[in-house]
């Protein structure tokens, strides 16, 4: 009985030592076969059992049955990694781990964008508060209500595209200034930034392009403040050394009114081809709201007075970035674009 187990579990180890050198499939169940198959060599040391005495045969089954079932699982759990086996390497094959990453592109915001949002944090820090009105507006808020009469020749300053006889899509953001001062009363303290549109098209012109407006209304509000308020903004915008100026102007929605000039961003002021030798580059439109405004709001222009501002964004985006094509904005090439 003793050198039937010793036999069995010499068979044992041979078969673990067969199984562990096995690579694939095809070599595994060549060992099943060997040992476990019809004329294998435990199937044989079963068949012997019967000639064991009554006495012996129990223990010796039992070993024999416990080292065949234990045999049958090792096959299963080899055959289980080589199949692992197959497939990692089958993955391995079609990736080639050794190729560099894919790039993921990241996207940046549009430099309008941007100008836009430096000039609204700076106007924001100022006390101003953020309004919009429709850029699909009617006749009356964006030259009406702004003292620009239907005859009147300051509406060939702005080329309109009209929708309707009195519908149109708004040439300026200035009559968000008329929405709010009719919806809200005195103190108002705005700035209104938005898509404007005007029929012109050239290197310096869109027929599309941002604005921002700015007004203050309260009492006692005077040219001091738009000074003030507007010096604030061209030493964030562009720089503490940057020098401007006030050039008396005509706006029929302000009286008095004036443009504000900054020196040169490109030759300091020395004179180029920009700033047309003068020196001095034109950014806004701005004065003190005209009563005539004010009375169509219904606010009292003896009893209240405010300043008014607007800037074409485009404009102040190709100073900051030196861009002389305004063009370049809408065309979204990526290769202009990724530089801001
Ligand atoms: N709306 C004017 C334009 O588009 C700019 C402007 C000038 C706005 C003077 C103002 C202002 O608020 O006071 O040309």
């Amino acid at each position: 009985m003793n050198t039937l187990k010793d036999r069995v579990e010499k068979l044992h180890i041979q078969f673990r030592q067969l199984l562990s050198e096995a690579r694939g499939d095809a070599s595994i169940a060549q060992i099943k076969a060997q040992f476990l198959g019809r004329k294998g060599e435990l199937t044989s040391l079963l068949r012997d059992l019967k000639n064991l005495s009554p006495a012996e045969r129990p223990e010796a089954g039992e070993v024999l049955n416990r080292v065949k079932n234990e045999m049958e699982s090792e096959i299963e759990e080899a055959l289980l990694a080589a199949r692992q086996e197959k497939q990692k390497k089958s993955f391995e094959e079609k990736i080639d781990i050794t190729l560099p990453g894919r790039r993921i592109p990241l996207g940046k915001v549009h430099p309008i964008t941007q100008v836009l949002e430096r000039a609204t944090a700076i106007f924001f820090n100022l006390g101003f508060e953020v309004a919009e009105g429709p850029e699909v507006e009617f006749d009356y808020y964006n030259f009406e209500a702004l003292n620009i009469p239907r005859d009147h020749p300051a509406r060939d300053m702005q080329d309109t595209f009209y929708l309707s006889d009195d519908i149109l899509l708004r040439t300026h953001t200035s009559p968000v200034q008329v929405r709010v001062m009719e919806s809200k009363k005195p103190p108002v303290k705005i700035i209104a930034p938005g898509k404007v549109y005007r029929c012109d098209s050239d290197v310096s012109h869109s027929p599309m392009f941002h604005q921002i407006e700015g007004f203050f209304v309260d009492s006692g509000v005077s040219f001091a403040d738009l000074k003030g308020t507007l010096t604030v903004f061209v030493h964030q915008m562009f720089g503490e050394e940057t020098a401007l100026r006030f050039r008396p102007s005509f706006f029929p929605f302000t009286e008095p009114s004036a443009e504000v000039d900054i020196q040169c961003v490109i030759c300091q002021g020395s004179g180029c081809r920009v700033c047309s030798g003068t020196g001095w580059i034109e950014i806004l439109g701005s004065g003190l709201i005209h009563p005539e405004v004010f009375r169509m709001v219904g606010y009292d222009p003896e009893e209240v007075s405010g300043f008014a501002f607007g800037m074409g964004i485009e404009r102040i985006a190709m100073l900051r970035y030196g861009i002389d094509d305004i063009r370049l904005f809408f065309e979204n090439d990526l290769r202009f674009l990724r530089q801001f």
